[in-house]
Protein backbone atom coordinates (compact mmCIF):
# COMPACT_ATOMS: atom_id res chain seq x y z
CA UNK A 1 0.00 0.00 0.00
CA UNK A 2 1.18 3.55 -0.90
CA UNK A 3 1.98 5.65 2.10
CA UNK A 4 0.09 8.75 2.21
CA UNK A 5 0.87 11.54 4.78
CA UNK A 6 -2.64 11.04 5.55
CA UNK A 7 -2.46 7.27 6.21
CA UNK A 8 0.76 7.47 7.46
CA UNK A 9 -0.30 9.73 11.01
CA UNK A 10 -3.23 7.25 11.09
CA UNK A 11 -0.95 4.76 11.21
CA UNK A 12 0.92 6.11 14.22
CA UNK A 13 -2.19 6.95 15.87
CA UNK A 14 -3.26 3.03 15.46
CA UNK A 15 0.01 2.28 17.20
CA UNK A 16 -0.21 4.28 19.76
CA UNK A 17 -3.97 2.64 20.59
CA UNK A 18 -2.29 -0.78 19.96
CA UNK A 19 0.68 0.01 22.62
CA UNK A 20 -2.04 1.85 25.28
CA UNK A 21 -3.84 -1.86 24.86
CA UNK A 22 -0.94 -3.56 25.04
CA UNK A 23 0.20 -1.97 28.28
CA UNK A 24 -2.91 -2.10 30.04
CA UNK A 25 -3.64 -5.65 29.40
CA UNK A 26 -0.20 -5.50 30.95
CA UNK A 27 -1.16 -3.77 33.81
CA UNK A 28 -4.22 -6.06 34.34
CA UNK A 29 -1.93 -8.97 34.23
CA UNK A 30 0.32 -7.53 36.70
CA UNK A 31 -2.62 -6.95 39.11
CA UNK A 32 -3.57 -10.34 38.57
CA UNK A 33 -0.62 -11.65 39.07
CA UNK A 34 -0.27 -9.89 42.16
CA UNK A 35 -3.55 -11.03 43.54
CA UNK A 36 -2.67 -14.18 42.95
CA UNK A 37 0.20 -14.20 45.16
CA UNK A 38 -1.66 -12.85 47.55
CA UNK A 39 -4.60 -15.40 48.02
CA UNK A 40 -1.51 -17.86 47.75
CA UNK A 41 0.49 -16.56 50.58
CA UNK A 42 -2.88 -15.67 52.87
CA UNK A 43 -4.27 -19.63 52.26
CA UNK A 44 -0.90 -20.77 53.03
CA UNK A 45 -0.89 -18.80 56.35
CA UNK A 46 -4.70 -20.43 57.34
CA UNK A 47 -3.27 -23.24 56.21
CA UNK A 48 -0.27 -23.23 58.30
CA UNK A 49 -2.19 -22.00 61.31
CA UNK A 50 -4.80 -24.69 61.18
CA UNK A 51 -2.27 -27.82 60.74
CA UNK A 52 0.07 -26.46 63.57
CA UNK A 53 -2.93 -26.35 65.86
CA UNK A 54 -4.12 -29.85 65.25
CA UNK A 55 -1.12 -30.88 65.18
CA UNK A 56 -0.31 -29.49 68.73
CA UNK A 57 0.92 -32.89 70.42
CA UNK A 58 -1.49 -32.31 73.34
CA UNK A 59 -4.27 -31.39 70.99
CA UNK A 60 -3.55 -34.98 69.49
CA UNK A 61 -2.94 -36.64 72.84
CA UNK A 62 -6.64 -35.57 73.75
CA UNK A 63 -8.07 -36.57 70.73
CA UNK A 64 -6.56 -40.09 70.64
CA UNK A 65 -8.02 -40.95 73.87
CA UNK A 66 -11.67 -42.59 74.89
CA UNK A 67 -13.83 -40.28 76.48
CA UNK A 68 -16.17 -40.13 79.89
CA UNK A 69 -18.65 -37.87 79.45
CA UNK A 70 -19.89 -38.48 82.98
CA UNK A 71 -16.80 -37.81 84.65
CA UNK A 72 -16.46 -35.22 81.61
CA UNK A 73 -20.00 -33.45 83.07
CA UNK A 74 -18.42 -33.94 87.08
CA UNK A 75 -15.04 -31.77 85.71
CA UNK A 76 -17.41 -29.28 84.50
CA UNK A 77 -19.29 -28.58 87.27
CA UNK A 78 -16.29 -27.86 89.31
CA UNK A 79 -14.62 -25.80 87.12
CA UNK A 80 -17.02 -24.22 84.42
CA UNK A 81 -20.60 -24.12 86.24
CA UNK A 82 -19.43 -20.83 88.07
CA UNK A 83 -19.82 -19.03 84.91
CA UNK A 84 -21.33 -21.21 82.44
CA UNK A 85 -24.35 -22.61 84.55
CA UNK A 86 -24.49 -26.21 86.52
CA UNK A 87 -26.19 -27.18 83.30
CA UNK A 88 -24.17 -25.43 80.78
CA UNK A 89 -27.03 -23.40 79.86
CA UNK A 90 -25.51 -20.02 80.56
CA UNK A 91 -24.65 -17.63 83.60
CA UNK A 92 -21.82 -15.24 83.07
CA UNK A 93 -20.71 -16.96 80.62
CA UNK A 94 -22.85 -18.19 77.42
CA UNK A 95 -24.77 -21.06 77.30
CA UNK A 96 -22.95 -24.26 75.72
CA UNK A 97 -25.91 -25.83 74.67
CA UNK A 98 -25.03 -27.22 71.17
CA UNK A 99 -21.67 -25.79 71.27
CA UNK A 100 -20.14 -28.75 69.14
CA UNK A 101 -22.14 -27.91 66.25
CA UNK A 102 -20.30 -24.11 65.87
CA UNK A 103 -17.05 -25.23 67.25
CA UNK A 104 -14.79 -27.92 66.22
CA UNK A 105 -13.19 -30.50 68.91
CA UNK A 106 -9.29 -28.24 68.28
CA UNK A 107 -11.60 -25.38 68.82
CA UNK A 108 -13.29 -26.59 71.76
CA UNK A 109 -9.84 -27.67 73.25
CA UNK A 110 -8.16 -24.55 71.95
CA UNK A 111 -11.24 -22.24 73.97
CA UNK A 112 -10.65 -24.17 77.29
CA UNK A 113 -6.27 -24.13 77.42
CA UNK A 114 -5.97 -21.06 75.71
CA UNK A 115 -6.70 -18.16 77.41
CA UNK A 116 -7.31 -16.07 74.29
CA UNK A 117 -10.76 -15.06 75.42
CA UNK A 118 -10.94 -13.15 79.27
CA UNK A 119 -12.60 -13.29 81.44
CA UNK A 120 -13.13 -17.45 80.84
CA UNK A 121 -9.22 -18.07 82.36
CA UNK A 122 -6.97 -20.70 80.54
CA UNK A 123 -7.18 -23.82 82.48
CA UNK A 124 -4.24 -26.49 82.24
CA UNK A 125 -5.85 -29.87 82.71
CA UNK A 126 -4.58 -33.68 82.54
CA UNK A 127 -5.16 -34.94 78.53
CA UNK A 128 -7.60 -37.56 80.21
CA UNK A 129 -9.37 -35.01 82.06
CA UNK A 130 -9.85 -32.43 79.22
CA UNK A 131 -10.67 -35.59 76.57
CA UNK A 132 -13.92 -36.20 78.92
CA UNK A 133 -14.81 -32.45 79.34
CA UNK A 134 -14.63 -32.26 75.75
CA UNK A 135 -16.82 -35.56 75.63
CA UNK A 136 -19.36 -33.97 78.01
CA UNK A 137 -19.32 -30.57 75.77
CA UNK A 138 -20.34 -32.28 72.56
CA UNK A 139 -22.99 -34.23 73.52
CA UNK A 140 -24.55 -31.11 74.85
C1 LIG B 1 -14.76 -16.91 84.76
C2 LIG B 1 -15.84 -17.40 83.98
C3 LIG B 1 -15.63 -18.62 83.09
C4 LIG B 1 -15.19 -19.88 83.47
C5 LIG B 1 -14.76 -20.36 84.84
C6 LIG B 1 -15.24 -20.68 82.26
N1 LIG B 1 -15.67 -19.93 81.20
FE1 LIG B 1 -15.95 -20.59 79.30
N2 LIG B 1 -16.43 -18.72 78.72
C7 LIG B 1 -16.56 -17.63 79.55
C8 LIG B 1 -16.86 -16.45 78.75
C9 LIG B 1 -17.08 -15.05 79.28
C10 LIG B 1 -16.92 -16.89 77.40
C11 LIG B 1 -17.16 -16.05 76.14
C12 LIG B 1 -15.80 -15.62 75.68
C13 LIG B 1 -15.82 -14.84 74.40
O1 LIG B 1 -16.03 -15.47 73.33
O2 LIG B 1 -15.60 -13.64 74.45
C14 LIG B 1 -16.65 -18.32 77.43
C15 LIG B 1 -16.65 -19.12 76.29
C16 LIG B 1 -16.56 -20.48 76.31
C17 LIG B 1 -16.72 -21.35 75.16
C18 LIG B 1 -17.03 -20.91 73.73
C19 LIG B 1 -18.52 -20.74 73.60
C20 LIG B 1 -18.96 -20.44 72.20
O3 LIG B 1 -20.16 -20.29 72.01
O4 LIG B 1 -18.13 -20.36 71.29
C21 LIG B 1 -16.56 -22.63 75.59
C22 LIG B 1 -16.63 -23.91 74.75
C23 LIG B 1 -16.28 -22.57 77.00
N3 LIG B 1 -16.29 -21.25 77.40
C24 LIG B 1 -16.03 -23.67 77.79
C25 LIG B 1 -15.64 -23.61 79.11
C26 LIG B 1 -15.21 -24.76 79.88
C27 LIG B 1 -15.20 -26.19 79.39
C28 LIG B 1 -14.87 -24.28 81.10
C29 LIG B 1 -14.31 -25.07 82.26
C30 LIG B 1 -13.10 -25.84 82.03
C31 LIG B 1 -15.10 -22.85 81.13
N4 LIG B 1 -15.55 -22.47 79.88
C32 LIG B 1 -14.89 -22.01 82.21
C33 LIG B 1 -16.39 -17.62 80.92
C34 LIG B 1 -15.93 -18.67 81.68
Amino acid sequence: MLITKRNYSEALADNALDQDFADSSLGNQRRLMVVGVLLTLILGILFFVWHAQAADPYVQGVLALEADSDRGHEIFQMNCAVCHGIEANGEVGPSLLGVSARKSKVKLIQQVVSGNTPPMPQFQPEPKDMADLLGYLEQL
